[in-house]
């Protein structure tokens, strides 16, 4: 049954397209979609097709405005409400998420051209998940007593900020999400969501879904560019807190706006994440876990992909061809084929960005530009974003396929000698989100992993975010961290001083 305010269908539907026009033209404010201010509305393309799908409500200020009103509004009866209760509703989204998976999962294949068996699911998946993790840690909102004085009863109590403005992007909007909504709202705070100009839907679609357990404004919506939309949001003086993923550059521009505020922000910014192969590791399994590691099934649209491989000079040759052949037999096409296993860059813009690295790489002298993976020959899929994996060898540490994030299907290997210095030069990067060691010396492994300059660091294996586990960078990777009760009582609430005096 849908109405005019309530377009989309409460069943589970495995059609995208009809799902896309149906959220056609909103935003989703105080419990219920609702079209711009202006009236105003920007495309929403399949980047495997170039055609339209949909149209996004065009956010800005007026549209943040009444969205942070609405939000404020609902903030003081959430945070009366028993933390375990509300920790209580967080987890009966997952619930619904569950149940919307795949309805969820299309969706995003359809506006993002990420393929649908093996990562559009795997993010669907992840969502849900991350509902029920942080659904259960309402009771830990705990504070402290602290001796004072024996007639002085001192105690901490956690309190929430209030409001919190979220930016997200676009390549894995639904997971990055829910990393800030659902810590947010189980402490207490409200949300304003500002979506990703380049995939706005699924995530509208999504506030509908939590609706139907959480109480009206407790998450709110809003569409929109940068500079229009997200600036006002993080400017907004009801904010009291900004939590942002996406780029360096535009991070910087939140956070210092944020600054001038005086209003806390969590950043999660890029990576130009070292993959280190030493010559005892699994053979097989570590080139497998190079190309997970690589993100290649999301075109490298990853913060965390594994753009710098360093392996160990005896197995190099063999590495990298081992690595090429499988990338090779990957198979690029539709996102919503089943059989594909790697679907579209996200906009033309980034395609692009992306072709120009490849360009610059491959005019490099020495440098040797392995490109993988069939073009799709489907005529329906000719307008498509595909862009097909690269893998450079021979290319200088100076390079600026080395030391700057690509974003895109396109990873560099190099041959080392020595434990030391490939610390060294993995250590030698602007950015600091995560690593890799792959080794059956846990000696040299553990070694290495605590003198790594990252967030994260894996040891024979190089997953995406988990739920309960701290992920942030360092350096110009971001600041704090997400995923973890620790991050929630961190970045999510304050903690007040009470003292009684019983003298
Ligand atoms: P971006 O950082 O500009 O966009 C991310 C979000 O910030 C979007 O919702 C955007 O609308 C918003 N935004 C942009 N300007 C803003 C402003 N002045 N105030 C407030 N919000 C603003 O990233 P973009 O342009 O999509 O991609 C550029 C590059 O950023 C990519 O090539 C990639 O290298 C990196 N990137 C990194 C991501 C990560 O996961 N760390 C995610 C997306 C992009
Ligand atoms: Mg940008």
């Amino acid at each position: 049954m849908t109405n005019a305010l309530h377009p989309t269908p409460a069943d589970p539907t495995r059609d995208p397209f009809a799902l896309a026009r149906a959220l056609s033209g909103l935003h989703f404010i105080g419990g219920r979609y609702v079209p711009a201010v202006s009236g105003q509305t920007f495309p929403v393309v399949n980047p495997a097709t170039g055609a339209e799908v949909a149209q996004a409500a065009l956010g800005d200020a007026a549209d943040i405005d009444v969205a942070v009103r609405e939000a404020a509004r609902a903030q003081k009866d959430w945070a009366r409400m028993p933390a375990r209760k509300r920790g209580a509703l967080v987890h009966q989204c997952s619930a619904i998420l569950k149940a919307h998976s795949e309805e969820l999962a299309r969706l995003i294949a359809l506006e993002t051209g990420k393929a649908l068996r093996t990562e559009s699911r795997v993010e669907a998946g992840v969502v849900a998940d991350i509902f029920e993790f942080f659904g259960g840690l309402g009771g830990e909102l705990k504070g402290e007593t602290v001796p004072f004085s024996p007639t002085v009863l001192s105690v901490t109590v956690r309190e929430p900020l209030g409001v919190v403005g979220a930016i997200i992007p676009w390549n894995v909007p639904m997971l990055l999400m829910a990393l800030k909504i659902a810590p947010a709202l189980v402490a207490g705070n409200t949300v304003v969501v500002k979506s990703a100009e380049e995939a706005p839907l699924t995530v509208l679609r999504i506030c509908e879904l939590l609706n139907r357990v959480l109480p009206a404004g407790c998450f709110n919506m809003v569409s929109g560019f940068g500079p229009e939309c997200g600036a006002p949001l993080v400017s907004h003086p009801l904010v009291r807190k900004v939590t942002f993923t996406g780029s360096v550059e535009t991070g910087r521009i939140v956070s210092a706006t944020a600054a001038q505020k005086l209003v806390p922000v969590t950043l999660e910014l890029g990576g130009k994440s070292p993959m280190i192969v030493f010559a005892d590791c699994d053979f097989e399994k570590t080139v497998a876990g190079a190309i997970t590691s690589m993100r290649f099934t999301r075109q490298g649209q990853s913060c965390t992909a594994a753009s710098r491989i360093y392996v160990e000079r005896p197995i190099f040759d063999r590495f990298v061809a081992a690595m090429a052949e499988r990338v090779d037999a990957m198979v690029m096409g539709d996102p919503l084929d089943e059989r594909t296993d790697i679907g579209t860059i996200i906009s033309t813009g980034q395609y692009e960005k992306v072709r120009a690295f490849v360009a610059e790489g491959q005019a490099t002298a020495g440098a040797t530009a392995r490109v993988c993976s069939a073009m799709p020959t489907d005529p329906a899929l000719t307008k498509g974003l595909f862009l097909q994996p690269v893998i450079f060898t021979g290319l200088t540490k100076d390079s600026r396929l080395v030391r700057e994030e690509i974003f895109g299907p396109v990873t560099t290997i190099f041959p080392f000698d020595d434990a030391e210095t490939v610390l060294a030069e993995a250590n030698d990067s602007e950015y600091g989100l995560a690593a890799s060691l792959w080794t059956n010396n846990l000696t040299v492994g553990l070694s290495l992993a605590h003198r790594l300059e990252a967030g994260l660091v894996q040891i024979n294996q190089n997953l995406v975010v988990q739920a309960n586990l701290s992920y942030g960078g360092v350096k110009s990777s971001g600041l704090g961290k997400e995923a973890s009760l620790e991050a929630m009582l961190e970045h999510f609430t304050h903690k007040k001083t009470i003292m009684v005096n019983m003298g």
